[in-house]
């Protein structure tokens, strides 16, 4: 799939759009997967970007799908874990991570990439989140066992603020954008999958059904969110 998590070009560029500066030095991608947002980045900001991921099979779609676009010379894949960011990238002027925090945990996340992000400079992150107070029963016992960290936007909102941000804007990810060319191609594959005669296959493929089931009923309790932040200088 090229779309790994929920999430639109046309959204990654209005919210790209949305900063109010155009040009940055060093940008950084973090966990970018086949690199659908790298794309749109490199696309927009015509400035290299250094897209990070720790699966090589990832990157070498998204080096394949640059060269594919004319955007070759601007997309520098690198294979290594997102926790050493700071490391490698120690001056960081936008750093970008759409539906990926959450695997070295968010506030650990934005707390780690602080340390490399420029005074003023930004980071946007999305994140799921609860939406709602009122919750379906169901959805909440399937997120206390698949993701008991998620936590509401605004307690996101004072988490980024105490690590040394200011929010600049968030956004919520669109119901359509979960399901076109994300959910709608998962559904099919995880179906006939279902059956599948190797155990870790067909458990994976349950999962993946249960939670797009769940997504279906959720009533909007839950969403991926966009958080715009600016480093405090
Ligand atoms: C849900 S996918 C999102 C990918 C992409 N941003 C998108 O929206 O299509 C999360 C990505 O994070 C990567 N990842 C997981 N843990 C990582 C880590 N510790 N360091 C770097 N990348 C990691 C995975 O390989 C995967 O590509």
């Amino acid at each position: 799939m090229d779309k790994l998590s929920p999430g639109d070009d046309s959204l990654s560029l209005y919210v790209l759009r949305s900063l109010p500066q155009h040009y940055f030095e060093v940008v950084v991608d973090a966990g970018c997967g086949a690199g659908r947002q790298t794309m749109v980045l490199a696309g927009d900001l015509r400035t290299p970007i250094q897209a990070i991921d720790s699966y090589q099979p990832f990157l070498n779609r998204l080096d394949r799908r640059a060269k594919e676009n004319g955007l070759a010379h601007l997309v520098r894949v690198h294979c290594m874990d997102m926790k050493d960011i700071p490391s490698v990238f120690p001056i960081i002027d936008l750093l970008w991570a759409e539906g990926a925090a959450y695997n070295i945990g968010f506030a650990n996340a934005l707390d780690t990439w602080a340390k490399a992000i420029k005074p003023d400079g930004f980071a946007v992150v999305s994140e799921l989140c609860w939406l709602r107070e009122e919750i379906p029963d169901v959805v909440n016992e399937f997120f206390r066992s698949s993701y008991p960290d998620m936590q509401s936007a605004r307690q996101n909102i004072a988490i980024a603020e105490q690590v040394g941000y200011k929010i600049f804007n968030t956004y919520t990810i669109p119901r359509e954008a979960w399901i076109k060319d994300y959910y709608d191609v998962l559904e099919s594959r995880a179906k006939s999958l279902a059956n599948h005669a190797d155990v870790a296959v067909r458990d994976f493929a349950r999962e993946t059904l249960k939670e797009i089931e769940i997504f279906k009923i959720s009533q909007d309790s839950y969403g991926y969110v966009f958080f715009v932040l600016q480093r405090s200088s």
